[in-house]
């Protein structure tokens, strides 16, 4: 079986990767949503590798092991921290010579490479997990096979930018749209491959 790869990314209306605050961003529920259901729940089974450039990776181990979690934490997100926990995680670095984090492992290199050692590699899927440079790396190469969005209704005109100059463009297919309760929408989209614009 081929390891499919899904690009998850929280986007702000003008594409960048940050977690701004508007009307209900920090509702609290013991309840995990449907963006939580989508972006992770529903991965978990046929997830087993999880990628991130180094900042990212070095946020996640401050904030998501088990060991961050607090007891007032709601159910699914210590769920999420044990998942995140188990799975593989490729930290991608040039300067980390540890990664200080169960299950990871550091790589470097050319991206298209690294994928397709990974692809080699027996497991399930995985997922790119940012930051953004790095997703746009993945969109640039055409190397994720889907991509789920979460669009929050912000235009933030600052953070890491997901999008940027390509040598041609990339052309998805929208597979499924949400409106969410606080306004943001959740995309599915997937990769259109050997369409010639
Ligand atoms: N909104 C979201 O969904 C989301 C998700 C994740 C992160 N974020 C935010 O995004 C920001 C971080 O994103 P970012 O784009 O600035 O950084 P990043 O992708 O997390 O990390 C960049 C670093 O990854 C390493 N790297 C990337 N590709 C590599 C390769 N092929 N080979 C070797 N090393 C490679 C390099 O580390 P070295 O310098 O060690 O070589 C590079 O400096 C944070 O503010 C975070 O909160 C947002």
């Amino acid at each position: 079986m081929t390891r499919k790869i899904t690009a998850s990314l929280y986007m702000t209306l003008d594409g960048r990767g940050a977690f701004p605050k508007y009307p209900g961003f920090d509702r609290e529920t013991t309840e995990p949503n449907d963006m939580w259901r989508e972006m992770w729940l529903n991965r978990f089974d046929d997830v087993t590798t999880v990628i991130m450039g180094r900042r990212s990776f070095l946020g996640h181990r401050r904030v998501w092991t088990e060991k961050a979690r607090k007891p007032s934490d709601a159910q699914y997100q210590i769920d999420y921290s044990r998942w995140l926990d188990r799975v593989e995680k490729i930290c991608l670095s040039t300067r980390l010579k540890s990664p200080g984090w169960e299950n990871s492992r550091i790589m470097k290199g050319d991206l298209s490479r690294i994928v397709a050692k990974l692809k080699r590699e027996k497991g399930g899927n995985i997922i790119a997990e940012g930051g953004p440079r790095l997703i746009l790396e993945f969109l640039r190469r055409g190397l994720a096979d889907d991509y789920w969005l979460i669009v929050q209704p912000v235009v933030y005109g600052k953070g890491p930018q997901y999008w940027g100059t390509m040598k041609m463009q990339a052309t998805l297919k929208l597979l499924s749209a949400k409106t969410m309760e606080d306004g943001e929408l959740l995309l599915h989209y997937e990769t259109v491959r050997g369409f010639r614009a």
